[in-house]
């Protein structure tokens, strides 16, 4: 199977200067009248921010070494300071033995998460917390709660003091992480984290986070735990420090979740492209995966016979899925105003590095025609072999055999 055959190509909305000619003017007039002063909010941060999500009209940032909650004129409602930290500590909490001075490091936000189910919570996940979590409790019936009122670690207490967090709470890496929770009856958080070489603790006797997982909030609310052994998947072994795989972002559509990674093309490749990576959100253990390469090309039109036009954008910057409502836009993907679209940013790399070069464009394409993808994908077996993963050693067709299960996903129960 050629390596061709697999990529899903996109759609290439615009193109903009830098990459071929410049963007086209919007079609509706501007509706904003130039000769008003405009006065919009804005919220300047003591740190760079880092993640933001909203719940209930509270919009909750995370920086380094802060937490912030803002009202919806982006007046900041309260602040919790997450570091700098000591080295070694686990949300502020010394492990013992280690009577450790030394510097302070600053906490990076790794991951912001929020969640409905048990009380109105916000997660926040610092690249200074040997990857534990925060539990911020938002609301618990009353009255709402500001962001420092209450604040637990997340990982089981008898241990995080004494020892290493329980592998289950150890949820990301200062790498990189993506995680999302799905609500169902349990809230299942769905964590892809980064393996970048030279980066990370790989000689620290701290625990590694898994590299794919999928794990529930325990009922007594004071960690997570696997549903089960095959609730992840981890880099083999030799790729581990050795291979470059990074996770730009997550996301739910339908009965599916997925990832969007940068990655090298093989193990022993330079070079780097990006996949779509999707799972049955209702699976409690990593049993229907699949990945395909996701791959934002433009030709020029004008001379689109000779190959020296065609352009590829192999770097995903940053995506996001949403419902389209320009109805030109929507003839063109062929969809109606209820269907999912990614929306993705793509950089061309420099040369056998996943660097971004200044060159970029946007690629849109329906998530029906994603799955349409990796449904016929599937049944000519014909994905990407995830060799690169522990588990999956010798099963060139990994999906095959679950290929038909796999297009009867069941919808989840909201
Ligand atoms: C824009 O605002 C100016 C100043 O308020 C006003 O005189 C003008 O009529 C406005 N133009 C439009 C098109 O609304
Ligand atoms: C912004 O919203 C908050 C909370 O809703 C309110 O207390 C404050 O007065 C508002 N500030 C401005 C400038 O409108
Ligand atoms: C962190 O803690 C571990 C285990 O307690 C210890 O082996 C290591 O030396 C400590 N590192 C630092 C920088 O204090």
């Amino acid at each position: 199977m050629t390596l061709r055959s697999l990529h899903a190509v996109m759609l290439l909305w615009a193109v903009c200067p830098g990459a071929q000619g410049q963007c086209e003017k919007p079609s509706e007039t501007n509706k904003l009248n130039l000769s008003i002063t405009y006065e919009l909010p804005t919220f300047t941060a003591d740190f760079p921010i880092q993640n933001m999500v909203t719940l209930d009209g509270i919009i909750y940032v995370g920086a380094v070494n802060r937490i912030y909650a803002l009202a919806p004129n982006l007046t900041k409602l309260s602040e919790y300071h997450t570091g700098p930290l000591l080295a070694n500590e686990t949300c502020g909490q010394k492990s013992t033995g280690s009577g450790s001075v030394g510097s302070r490091v600053d906490n990076h936000n790794i991951a912001l998460v929020v969640e409905n189910i048990y009380d109105k919570g916000l997660y926040s996940c610092g690249s200074a917390d040997n990857g534990v979590c925060r539990r911020h409790v938002l609301d618990e019936d009353e009255s709402p709660k500001t962001v420092d009122e209450e604040v637990y670690c997340f990982a089981n207490k008898g241990r995080y003091g004494r020892s290493q967090p329980s592998d289950s709470d150890v949820v990301v890496s200062p790498s990189g992480s993506q995680v999302l929770n799905v609500e169902s009856n349990v809230i299942t958080f769905f964590v892809g984290n980064s393996e970048i070489p030279g980066m990370g603790n790989i000689l620290d006797s701290a625990p590694r986070p898994h590299t794919i997982s999928l794990r529930k909030m325990k009922t007594s609310q004071n960690g997570f735990t696997f549903f089960s052994d095959r609730s992840y998947m981890d880099l083999i072994p030799p790729l581990r420090g050795n291979y470059y795989l990074r996770y730009v972002h997550a996301f739910h559509s339908g009965p599916f979740t997925y990832f969007l990674t940068v990655q090298q093309v093989s193990k022993d490749s330079q070079t780097y492209h990006t996949r779509i990576v999707r799972m049955c959100s209702s699976d409690l253990m990593i049993r229907r995966y699949v990945e395909m390469p996701l791959e934002c090309i433009s030709t020029d039109k004008r001379r689109r016979r000779s190959t020296d036009d065609v352009k590829v954008f192999n770097i995903l910057q940053a995506a996001n899925v949403a419902k389209v409502t320009d109805v030109e836009l929507q003839k063109q993907l062929k969809v109606d105003e209820d269907d999912d679209v990614l929306f993705a940013a793509f950089a061309q790399g420099k040369p056998n590095s996943p660097e971004p070069t200044a060159n970029s464009a946007v690629c849109v394409m329906s998530m029906k025609q994603i799955n349409y993808l990796f449904k016929r994908y599937m049944q000519r077996c014909d994905t990407v072999d995830p060799y690169h993963f522990t588990g999956s050693d010798k099963k060139s067709c990994y999906n095959v055999v679950r290929a038909f299960k796999l297009l009867l996903c069941p919808t989840l129960h909201l």
